[in-house]
C-alpha cells in the first residue's frame, strides 16, 4: 500500500538525541526563550491557529505576499471563511480587544506554528515555529528600547556572532503615505524595466519594492527618494539612540530602505539578519503597529512587537553537553521482573536532577551497554538474576575508565543515587 507522507515544507519535530539536528536545537531553543522572556515580567497568551480570514486581510493587508499569495484558507462546514495563521501579532489584538482589555497596558508572549504557502527551501518553511513578544498601550519611546533589550539578550544568550539588527524609521502613517506616493512617482518611469514580481509590488505594495532581490531594481533605487527626508528629525534622533545604547552589546545598523512585509506598520522597525543564514537570512522581525488595534474594531492602542522564527535562529546556536548526568537503567533478569522496574523507580524520587534512561527493551546485557554508551550516559545500574536475588546492584562507570564497576547493597544504590 502506498504510504502516506507529510505535506511539502512541513516538518516533523523528532528530537532522537542528536545535539546537532534541528528539533534538539529548537526544543532548547524555546525553553530558554521562555526564559528570558519570564525575566521581563512577560505574560503569555496563546491564541487558536485558526482564525477568521478577514482578521488577516484587515491587519496583514490584502496586497501583502502574505494574504496574496501564503495564506492557508478554506472554508469550514458552515461555509465560514477561515485561515490558519501566519503570523501572531493580529490575533493578539483580536483577542486583547474581545477581552475588553483594548484601554490598558500589557506586555505579553506567544510561542506556536504559523503558516504560509511559500516555496520551501533552507530556512523557509510551510509550518514553521515563532516566539514573539508584544508590549501594548504605550506610545513610542521606552518599549522601542525594551524591545531591542530583548532582542540583545536573545543574541547574547546564544553568543550569535555575524549577526546585526536592522532598525528603521517609517514615520507616521501619514509620512509613510507620502513617502510612498513620491517612491511609485519616482518608480513609474521605470516600470518596464522592472521584472513582474517588482511590477505587481508597485502596483499593490509599492514600500516592497525597496526589499528587491534584483540587482536592476536595486540600481533603479539608487537614486529613489529615501524615507530618512520623509521622517521627522526627532524619529531620526530615536534610531541614532537605540544604536548609541545598544552597539556594545549588539551590532545595530540603521537601515534607511528596511521596510516590512505587513500592512500594519508604522514608525520604528526592525529585523535581525545574519550573514550564517544563506538567502533567508532574516531571523527576526518586528516593529510599531499604533492603528492596527482600531483597526480591527478596538480602541487605539499604541503597540509594538516583534517574532523570532525559530528553525532559524536554531541554525545559527550549538548546544554544548548537558552538565545533567544521565543513569541508564538495565534491567538483565531473565524474566519480566516488576521488582526491578519499582528500584529504578524509587531512584527517580531520590534525585529529581539525574536523568535515568530505563531500557525497556530486552536485549543482551552487551547491546543494552552499547546504547547506554550511544545515549552519552555517565553510569550504568545493572541489575540481573543473581543480583535481584541478593538484593545487590552494578555500579559501571562509563565515561571515566579509570574507576572500576562496583556491586553494591540496594541501600548503598539509594545513597550513590542521592549523591551524583
Ligand atoms: P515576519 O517578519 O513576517 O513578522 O516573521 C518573523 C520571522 O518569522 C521572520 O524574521 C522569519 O525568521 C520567520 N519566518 C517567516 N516566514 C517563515 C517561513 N516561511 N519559514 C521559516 N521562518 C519564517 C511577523 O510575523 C510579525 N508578526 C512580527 C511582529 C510581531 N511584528 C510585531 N509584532
Amino acid at each position: 500500500m502506498d504510504k502516506i507522507k507529510s505535506l511539502t515544507g512541513m516538518l516533523d519535530l523528532y528530537d532522537d538525541g542528536d545535539k546537532t539536528n534541528l528539533p534538539a536545537k529548537l526544543f532548547y531553543l524555546e525553553k530558554k526563550i521562555r526564559d528570558i522572556f519570564k525575566g521581563y515580567k512577560l505574560n503569555e497568551i496563546r491564541t487558536p491557529i485558526l482564525e477568521d480570514t478577514n482578521l488577516f486581510i484587515r491587519s496583514v493587508g490584502r496586497a501583502s505576499d502574505i494574504v496574496n499569495k501564503e495564506i492557508y484558507s478554506f472554508n469550514d462546514r458552515n461555509d465560514k471563511g477561515i485561515a490558519l495563521r501566519p503570523e501572531g501579532t493580529a490575533s493578539v489584538i483580536r483577542a486583547i480587544i474581545e477581552k475588553k482589555l483594548d484601554q490598558s497596558n500589557h506586555k505579553l508572549w506567544y510561542m506556536g506554528p504559523m503558516w504560509r504557502y511559500e516555496r520551501p527551501q533552507k530556512g523557509r518553511y510551510r509550518q514553521f515555529n515563532q516566539a514573539g513578544v508584544e508590549i501594548l498601550g504605550i506610545p513610542e519611546g521606552m518599549p522601542e528600547f525594551e524591545m531591542i533589550s530583548i532582542v540583545c539578550s536573545i543574541i547574547s544568550e546564544f553568543k550569535l556572532q555575524n549577526c546585526t539588527i536592522k532598525i528603521n524609521h517609517l514615520g507616521a502613517q501619514k509620512n509613510k503615505e507620502l513617502f510612498c506616493n513620491a517612491l511609485v512617482k519616482y518608480l513609474e518611469p521605470f516600470k518596464e524595466s522592472l521584472d513582474e514580481k517588482d511590477r505587481q509590488r508597485l502596483e499593490k505594495n509599492p514600500l516592497r519594492v525597496l526589499d528587491s532581490k534584483n540587482n536592476e531594481t536595486q540600481d533603479i533605487l539608487r537614486d529613489a527618494p529615501s524615507i530618512k527626508e520623509f521622517i521627522d528629525s526627532s524619529s531620526i534622533d530615536l534610531l541614532k539612540s537605540i544604536q548609541n545604547n545598544f552597539s556594545d552589546i549588539c551590532n545595530i545598523e540603521i537601515d534607511y530602505s528596511l521596510v516590512r512585509g505587513l500592512d500594519y506598520y508604522s514608525g520604528f522597525v526592525f529585523e535581525a539578519v545574519s550573514s550564517e543564514l544563506g538567502a533567508q537570512d532574516s531571523f527576526l522581525g518586528g516593529g510599531r503597529y499604533d492603528q492596527l488595534c482600531a483597526k480591527l474594531g478596538g480602541k487605539d492602542l499604541p503597540s509594538i512587537g516583534m517574532a523570532i522564527g525559530l528553525e532559524r535562529f536554531a541554525e545559527l546556536i550549538e548546544l554544548k553537553d548537558s552538565l545533567v548526568k544521565v543513569v541508564s537503567f538495565l534491567n538483565v533478569t531473565g524474566n519480566l521482573e516488576p521488582k526491578a522496574y519499582k528500584i529504578a523507580h524509587q531512584l527517580r524520587s531520590l534525585n529529581k536532577n539525574i536523568i535515568l534512561d530505563v531500557h525497556l527493551s530486552e536485549g543482551s546485557l552487551k547491546a543494552k551497554l552499547r546504547k547506554a554508551n550511544k545515549n552519552n550516559s555517565d553510569y550504568a545500574i545493572i541489575i540481573g538474576d543473581d543480583e535481584l536475588k541478593n538484593n545487590t546492584a552494578v555500579i559501571k562507570p562509563l565515561k571515566n575508565e579509570l574507576e572500576e564497576q562496583i556491586t553494591v547493597s540496594l541501600d548503598d544504590l539509594y545513597s550513590f543515587f542521592k549523591s551524583i
